[in-house]
């Protein structure tokens, strides 16, 4: 027994993996293994041999496989240690740099007018880009033969034939969001629409989707003169410059009076500075919302009155960052895109300037 107990405690010592020590275990304490063997001959021993011997052999294989357990957990410590040395890792190393997108110019500008908007106290409004002809005429004093639904250049959707209802159509401008807004909120109210309109043109200048921003402010006692102190305190902010304005008065079914605006400007090698010299761009159009289309939406024009003004986001984005034709904004050209993109961090504020 003796010399059972120093041949497996140095085998066990020994091994280097824990293969060896499963084929050490199979050797001295499995079925077959020595020490077994030896238990299976205790049967034939003599009661007084059986006592001195029995418990001598149970202590050895007690032994033997304590030894066998503690060399496994010594083994697979080891290969631990092994293997946490051979895949360590710096989770402290800078990331790799990976290519940043930019802010689209006209989600930019989007947001510039938003905030400065929002300053003077107008909220965001929106409606859907597929609107009823309701909506986007009729309820904006633009009757069926009136030219302007021709002059619209106005993308209609497909009927199935023998459906005799108007069909709807694409937006072709915000201002649709007015009498949704008025029937929902009635008065007063003070809103801007941003979003995307669409008309059938195509030039340096037009594209058949582009996007404007509507506003509309009612109440007891809203005039121009509300609506030219807030254009141009609008245009002042976002050009960084005091920009003067000048309304021409103008015809738009939904207003009157109606008015377009030009804003201050001057022409430099054939780019154009903003806010500066006697040169005029018109820019927008406004006017007074006219009685018929207050009552659309369902306010009282004997009680109410207020101004609205449409604006091309698309062509302010053009002024104010110099880009020269409207049709790149929507190519998805990765260098435009890399070269007139803002950073995803750079969020317009008025607190830190826009
Ligand atoms: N809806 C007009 C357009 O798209 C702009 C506008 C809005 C004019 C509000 C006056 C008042 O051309």
């Amino acid at each position: 027994m003796d010399d059972l107990r120093e041949k497996y405690v140095g085998l066990i010592a020994q091994a280097s993996d824990e293969s060896t020590l499963e084929d050490l275990r199979v050797q001295a304490v499995g079925k077959k293994g020595e020490i077994s063997l030896q238990m299976r001959s205790l049967g034939k021993m003599s009661a007084e041999e059986r006592q001195v011997a029995g418990p001598k052999l149970n202590a050895l294989k007690d032994e033997i496989n304590s030894a066998l357990a503690a060399k496994k957990t010594a083994l697979a410590d080891a290969a631990l240690d092994e293997r946490l040395r051979g895949e360590w890792l710096d989770v402290t190393l800078p990331a790799r740099g990976r290519p940043a997108g930019t802010i689209h110019p006209i989600s930019q500008v989007t947001e510039e007018v938003i905030a400065i908007l929002a300053d003077l106290g107008f909220a965001v409004a929106e409606g859907p880009q597929i609107e009823s002809d309701w909506y986007n005429f009729d309820a904006l004093n633009i009757p069926g033969h009136h030219p302007a639904r021709a002059e619209m250049d106005t993308f209609y959707t497909h009927r199935a034939e023998g459906d005799e209802r108007p069909p709807h159509v694409l937006r072709t401008h915000t201002s649709p969001v007015q009498i949704r807004h008025m029937e929902a909120q009635g008065a007063p109210c003070r809103i801007i629409c941003p979003g995307r309109v669409y008309r059938a043109d195509y030039d340096q200048t037009h594209t058949p989707m582009f996007n404007q921003v509507e506003g509309l402010a009612i109440d007891k006692d809203i005039s121009m003169a509300n609506l030219k102190w807030t254009l141009e305190e609008f245009f002042s902010v976002f050009f960084g410059t005091e920009v003067k304005t000048r309304f021409r008065a103008s015809h738009f079914p939904f207003t009157e009076p109606s008015a377009e605006v030009d804003i201050q400007c001057r022409w430099e090698n054939g780019s154009v500075k903003v806010g500066e010299g006697d040169d005029w761009l018109e820019v927008l159009g406004s006017g007074m919302v006219h009685p018929k289309v207050l009552q659309a939406g369902g306010i009282d024009p004997a009680e109410w009155q207020g101004f609205a003004f449409g604006m091309g986001i698309d062509r302010m984005a053009m002024l104010k960052y110099g880009i020269p034709d409207l049709r790149a904004f929507f190519d998805s050209d990765l260098r435009w895109l890399r070269h007139y993109g803002f950073a995803s961090l750079q969020q317009p504020n008025l607190a830190t300037g826009l």
